[in-house]
């Protein structure tokens, strides 16, 4: 697991040629799309930390979360494990922190609060004698609403004394639900060596419901042992569905009920230590019907001891899917299959409601030192160098594609964090499947920062202005638009994003929730119908992006619902969708 302090022999096991290969295609792929511009890697800034936790925090941060094992980045004569990154110089500088972020989670609350859950135990950096950081398996940390664009005097808050969880929770998953609330998942108690061994099983909240008490999960007591980082999302009507392992369930907050769901075929695990991922597609009017894709991970038995798994198991290169109507759970999942397998893949909702399919390894596992045979210390090999989008309104068997997209050559496995930003391109960052600092292994300590850029970044683009600061559930509100002459205004789309919270292979709280919008007769504004509900968008902070004919605005930051603390009542209408 991520715990390993013990540094094995590295090994240089290369795959150079599958690389020359990809460059090859991408580059023929970039030429041919030149005029309408292009996709592109562009590498910008190094952290000083690995970002192995990735939260937008304002239009203009980033707050990434490490362990303590001799990153760079100093605080008060120590080393920092929390760094704030400015998009607009793109440099970085340490917070402190009080307890140890390892593995944690986060969310964002109703009234634009961040807050980070769990973490593992203090840790002795090498060559110190006293631990610069205390238990953070109970860790709740806060970071209020950060006004300043640059960051200063913006602080994390913490005091573990009277601020804490209920349960020890080391890789736990956590989301925002309808009433602006965070429900926390899972996780296992102490280190493991690889599989969860020392489970969790129960879900909390934040702010506190049932006196601060946990629920006990069957669900989460049935996936074990390959349940760490349970994938959670907020549905339409307020539920939350999970999978995690080989199974699924939706959870029903408000009546306590755990209702089973089909199990993912074919005995694909798409959860830590056999890292798939999962997302909500976007949500469209009027109905909002809910959609799960769930996609990479590892048919390998999860009842093999790990040294008996090996760094070249060949990952899963299927997707799922399943429409949550009553309809679609009889139905159930819907096999896909992407162009390769993945171990860690991440998946990025995109302001036009593709998928972006992104990061992870060709073979292996998450975690770390804990097959027979990993590459210096990593679990995985065979990076995945080449991204690739998902329409989920295509029909079966043509949602993916590849034409035009970039091939990188730094390898983002384990520990890497990557991000949606205003701008509308991609911040990535991150990569350590070491026990420390590693440099000149196959795969090192990685503090690159790159931005993948869509084509949209390099063109004219819509701009949009006069958004209101808060917007309430199921009102006309109307914007100010510029759209440049050269696009069919005919294609119009316009999104409401919450980014998510990047961890682990997973974008907790990630939702993307399309809105109607009328243009005015001279296309100078758009009149939009914010979502019906809470349940539909859980209230907080969100960004609204416009795109036309396939070229995006920025997105432009917005408070939804009142911008109170939680719990928050229900507001706006209710829909006909039930789960
Ligand atoms: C890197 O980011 C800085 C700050 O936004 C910008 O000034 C600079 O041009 C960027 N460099 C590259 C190579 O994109
Ligand atoms: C930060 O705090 C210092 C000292 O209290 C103050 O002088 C400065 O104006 C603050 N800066 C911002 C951007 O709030
Ligand atoms: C799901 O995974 C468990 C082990 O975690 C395994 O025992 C079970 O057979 C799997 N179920 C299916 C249908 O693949
Ligand atoms: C695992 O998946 C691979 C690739 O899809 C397939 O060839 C193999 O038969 C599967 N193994 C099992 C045990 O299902
Ligand atoms: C890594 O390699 C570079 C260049 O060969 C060398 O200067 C550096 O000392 C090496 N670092 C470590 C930690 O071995
Ligand atoms: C938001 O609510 C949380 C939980 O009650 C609280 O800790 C935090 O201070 C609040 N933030 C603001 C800006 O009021």
């Amino acid at each position: 697991m991520c715990n390993l302090p013990k540094m094995r022999s590295l090994s240089f096991l290369s795959s150079s040629s599958l690389l020359i290969a990809l460059s090859l295609s991408a580059l023929r792929a970039a030429a041919s799309l030149a005029p309408k511009g292009e996709w592109t890697f562009v590498q910008n800034g190094t952290t000083g930390i690995t970002a192995l936790e990735v939260i937008l925090v304002s239009p203009t941060l980033i707050l990434m979360f490490d362990r303590v094992l001799g990153d760079p980045l100093q605080i008060d004569g120590h080393q920092a494990w929390v760094e704030l990154w400015n998009l607009e110089t793109n440099t970085g500088f340490p917070l402190n922190a009080i307890t140890d972020t390892f593995c944690a989670s986060g969310a964002i609350l109703s009234n634009g609060t961040m807050v980070s859950l769990g973490g593992q135990a203090a840790e002795l950096p090498a060559g110190e004698t006293v631990p610069p950081d205390a238990d953070g398996r109970m860790g709740i940390r806060i970071f209020e609403p950060c006004a300043d664009p640059a960051g200063l005097n913006c602080t994390l808050f913490e005091d573990p004394a009277t601020l804490h969880l209920a349960a020890n929770r080391w890789y736990p998953s956590s989301l925002r639900v309808f009433d602006g609330s965070l429900m926390i998942i899972g996780g296992t108690h102490e280190e493991t060596p690889f599989y969860n061994t020392d489970p969790e099983n129960s879900f909390e909240f934040f702010p506190p419901k049932d006196n601060g008490q946990t629920r006990s999960s069957p669900f989460l007591a049935r996936t074990v042992p390959t349940n760490l980082f349970p994938r959670g999302f907020a549905l339409p009507d307020g539920k939350v569905f999970i999978v995690a392992n080989n199974q699924s369930i939706i959870y029903d907050i408000e009546a306590q009920t755990e209702t089973i769901l089909p199990t993912i075929p074919n005995g694909v695990h798409v959860t830590n230590p056999m890292d798939g991922t999962a997302t909500l597609l976007p949500l469209s009017p009027p109905d909002f019907i809910p959609e799960v894709l769930v996609c990479g991970g590892s048919n390998f038995s999860d009842a093999t001891p790990s040294e008996d798994l090996s760094s070249q198991d060949p990952a899963s290169d299927q997707c799922t899917r399943i429409t949550l109507t009553p309809e679609g759970i009889q139905k159930g999942w819907v096999i896909e299959r992407m162009p390769e397998a993945r171990m860690m893949p991440e998946m990025i909702l995109m302001p036009n409601g593709q998928v972006l399919i992104i990061n992870g390894a060709g073979t292996g596992y998450a975690a770390l030192a804990s097959v027979g045979d990993p590459i210096g210390n990593s679990n995985a090999d065979h990076p995945v160098f080449t991204p690739v989008l998902y329409d989920p309104e295509a029909s079966l068997g043509s949602r993916f594609s590849r034409e035009g997209l970039p091939t990188t050559d730094i390898a983002r496995l384990y520990h890497s964090g990557i991000t949606l930003t205003p701008s509308g391109n991609i911040f990535l960052a991150g990569s350590n499947p070491n026990g420390g600092v590693v440099e000149n292994a196959t795969f090192n300590t990685e503090f690159r920062v790159q931005f993948l850029n869509p084509p949209f970044i390099s063109r004219s683009r819509p701009t949009v202005s006069s958004v209101p600061e808060k917007i309430a559930f199921n009102e006309p509100i109307t914007v100010d638009i510029d759209i440049p002459n050269d696009l069919n205004t005919g294609d119009l789309k316009v999104a409401l994003m919450d980014m998510g919270f990047s961890s682990h292979a997973f974008h907790s709280s990630s939702r993307l929730v399309f809105m109607e919008a009328q243009l005015s007769g001279n296309k100078k504004s758009l009149t939009i119908k914010t979502p019906p509900n809470n349940r539909v968008f859980p209230p907080g902070p969100a960004y609204i992006f416009v795109t036309v004919d396939d070229v995006t605005s920025t997105g432009t930051r917005v408070m939804v619902g009142s911008g109170a603390a939680p719990p928050v009542q229900d507001q706006g209408i209710p829909i006909p969708f039930t789960s």
